[in-house]
């Protein structure tokens, strides 16, 4: 178990498109186990493997602290619908964060550790989780779609 490096802003790396898992092996499971813990140690909610170097179509999340982190492997997604505006933040990208407008409910298709087919529904704020991690494996960040500030009273006013 080794705690991994996020890598940054203008690091190159995370523009690029990351490529599809074909073997599910020891090796992947211990790449996974890395990224959990990346992740929880940083206080993410979710972390794609560009973000720790790994060009790889693989991303883990954790939406409620407990419930225990889930791998999703080569996600594609199949099915999306509404429309939410909300606030993104994002490990790989300091001191910014801003809205977002994104699917109000997805369905995906994914593989798990072991290569087998799962399909996901999520909504809400596990929806925002997972498409902003599956932008990062084509080399999307938040930043790229976030919307400007509404301006607000005290804004108007200062
Ligand atoms: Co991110």
């Amino acid at each position: 178990m080794a705690l991994l490096t996020v890598r940054k802003d203008d690091d190159p790396i995370l523009r690029k498109i990351s490529k599809p898992v074909t073997a599910f092996d020891e090796k992947l499971k211990d790449l996974a186990q890395d990224m959990i813990e990346t992740m929880i140690h940083e206080e993410g909610v979710g972390l794609a493997a560009v973000q720790i170097g790994k060009l790889k179509r693989m991303l883990v999340y954790d939406q409620y602290e407990g419930e225990g982190s889930k791998v999703i492997i080569n996600p594609v997604m199949v099915d999306q619908e509404g429309a939410v505006i909300d606030y993104e933040a994002c490990l790989s990208v300091t001191e910014t964060f801003g809205r977002v407008e994104r699917p109000e409910h997805i369905r995906i298709r994914y593989q798990n550790l072991q290569g087998e087919f799962f399909d996901l529904e999520a909504e809400s704020a596990l929806a925002r989780i997972l498409c902003h991690e599956m932008d990062h494996l084509d080399g999307v960040l938040f930043i790229d779609k976030m919307l400007p500030e509404p301006e607000t009273e005290a804004a108007e006013q200062a």
